[in-house]
């Protein structure tokens, strides 16, 4: 029986390659994706979403959700002002939608699946800001007991992406984060950036998946090389021409949980700090004497990472034409 899972995504170059993961692998049933706003307005997270569905050919609901922070106007310092991202840009690099999202909206859509007999076997993977499980868990806070195991893509530990002391997703939304973190929800495993930059793909990688000669090997080689070009030198990387992919990385432990090392640490986020606002505050050394709550991923296998990419994508749906 395939894993069952939903993708909340704020798609985006990284999102792209983890939707393709889960639609694709024949471990995994994806059931639907939630957008979030994120790397770009909600809107654009839908429309990106949707484009890439259509060039694999996989029909997935798509159900489109906040437009902002749960409690805060806007990102701690709004999109305008932080300028754009050379990493994702607006619209990834696909053709067009021609498929439509649906109408309910992604909250209520996590609400009714959780609350469902289905949902008790559905792993909830958020790879964007927390807004849409945090109202989620505010409306219906049952669903809390329900969800039975939940894999982000957040944090970081010795690094920041967004700010020396935080990584994206958490600062996006904190107040949001940290309702997610402290709710309770049993194994949550915590994937930051300690991780995520032990997994990169490199521009010789994309070379290898455009010549698998598939839709999502393209798709997948044109969204990474973005990437590559979006960090350039500014970001240098443990080794040259590469990228993190990190919410794919939440998809390949999910499938082959060995690619992860993982440590039970009690994981909380600062949402006042001047300087500090959106950090990850993972408690390594037992300080705050409080239980863990997550699986904390420090390192992973980038190798077998970018196998499992390799041989996921190499594969088209079901009943596609070559
Ligand atoms: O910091 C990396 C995360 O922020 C990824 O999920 C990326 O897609 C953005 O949402
Ligand atoms: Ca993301």
């Amino acid at each position: 029986m395939p894993t069952k899972l939903i993708l909340d995504v704020d798609t985006g170059t990284d999102d792209a390659v983890a939707l393709m993961l889960a639609a694709l692998h024949p471990d995994l049933e994806l059931v639907a994706a939630t957008t979030v706003n994120g790397n770009v307005p909600v809107e654009l997270c839908t429309e990106n979403t949707l484009r890439v569905f259509d060039a694999i050919g996989v029909n997935v609901p798509v159900y489109e959700g906040a437009r902002r922070p749960m409690v805060r106007p806007d990102f701690p310092v709004p999109r305008e002002a932080a300028g754009g991202s050379g990493i994702h840009g607006e619209y990834l690099d696909l053709p067009p939608a021609r498929s439509a999202k649906q109408r309910e909206r992604a909250v209520d859509f996590l609400i009714d699946a959780y609350m469902s007999p289905e949902g008790a076997d559905i792993v909830l993977v958020p790879v964007g800001p927390l807004t849409n499980v945090a109202l989620a868990m505010a409306v219906e806070p049952r669903i809390v007991e329900r969800i039975p195991r939940t894999i982000i893509m957040g944090g970081g530990h010795e690094i920041g992406n967004v700010t020396p002391a935080a990584e994206f997703n958490i600062w996006a939304d904190p107040e949001a984060a940290k309702v997610v973190l402290t709710s309770g929800v049993r194994n949550l495993t915590l994937v930051p950036l300690d991780a995520t930059h032990k997994a990169l793909v490199t521009l010789d990688d994309c070379r290898r998946l455009r010549e698998l000669g598939t839709p999502a090997g393209d798709a997948a080689a044109t969204v990474v090389e973005r990437r590559i070009a979006g960090y350039g030198a500014t970001q240098p990387m443990a080794i040259p021409d590469a990228a993190p992919v990190h919410d794919a990385l939440c998809v390949a432990a999910l499938v082959d949980p060995s690619i992860i090392t993982t440590h039970p640490f009690h994981a909380d986020v600062e949402t006042n700090g001047e300087l500090t606002v959106g950090r990850t505050v993972i408690d390594t050394h037992r300080r705050r004497g409080m239980e863990p709550n997550a699986d904390v991923t420090l390192d992973a296998d980038g190798e077998r990472f970018v196998r499992l990419l390799m041989e996921t994508f190499a594969r088209r749906p079901p009943g596609s034409a070559e």
